[in-house]
């Protein structure tokens, strides 16, 4: 249990500066339980609260967890330079609390991006200590062969890399297209290695984290949810 006055619960949730939660609040904006509440001192319950603002009911959530089915041509970086950033895709709200990717995906790769505003979370997420592994769908220039599967499955000499490095799993799925799946996440991993094995990246997009497959969230491109904690427990090597 734990309570915030309103002005902080809008400022935490995303809604703008202190000053500016207060307006909102005093102007009667905000209502809770159909009742519009102006008093922006108000203590008040978070857990489990719901607040109207702006035509819209939204839940207090201490932090976010998210997950974008993204489309080609946007960025991750917190200061895109070609292409629009992937946060555009999402309220604005969720740039003000401060949410990030974790980790990255190419501009041009689609498909499943974790976001958050929990700093923990996303560290844990993207060590590399936690082994969590990362299922592609890479479309190949070149038809795929038996060698080029094998090579990836054995391992492939980066030039910036003391090792080689191997995919965990990978299959041939058609005649230009692999299922490869990477526990690392290096720098252009993907389209590396196959360019090491003597192919190209076409096309790529992240089928699923973990156990948590981008099927089952039936998110078409450009759209995200909220993670239930069933799905965020799937986020984790699986037991095989
Ligand atoms: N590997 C790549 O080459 N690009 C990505 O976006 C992700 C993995």
């Amino acid at each position: 249990m734990s309570k915030l006055s309103l002005d902080r619960i809008l400022q935490s949730q995303g809604f703008g500066s202190r000053k500016y939660c207060r307006e909102l609040v005093s102007d009667g904006e905000v209502s809770i339980a159909g009742e519009v509440v102006d008093d922006y001192k108000l203590s008040i319950e978070t857990d489990g609260l719901t607040f109207h603002i702006f035509e819209e009911d939204w839940e207090y959530r201490e932090h976010v967890y998210i997950v974008l089915n993204k489309p080609a041509n946007f960025e991750c970086s917190r200061k895109p330079s070609h292409h629009p950033g992937v946060l555009t895709l999402l309220p604005e709200q969720f740039s003000w609390r401060d949410v990030q990717p974790v980790g990255r995906l190419d501009h041009d790769t689609t498909g499943m991006l974790l976001m958050s505003d929990d700093g923990p979370f996303i560290h844990a997420q993207s060590s590399p200590k936690r082994h969590i592994p990362k299922v592609y769908q890479a479309t190949t220039a070149e038809p795929v062969s038996s060698e080029l599967v094998n090579a990836l499955l054995t391992g492939v000499q980066l030039h910036d890399e003391p090792a080689p490095l191997a995919a965990q799993w990978c299959r041939q799925l058609d005649t230009n297209q692999i299922e490869i799946v990477l526990e690392q996440g290096k720098y252009h991993q993907v389209k590396r290695m196959l360019a090491a094995a003597g192919n190209h990246c076409a096309a790529l997009q992240r089928t699923a984290i973990g156990q948590l497959t981008l099927e089952s969230l039936g998110l078409k491109e450009g759209e995200w949810s909220y993670l239930s904690a069933e799905q965020i427990a799937l986020l984790v090597p699986s037991e095989i």
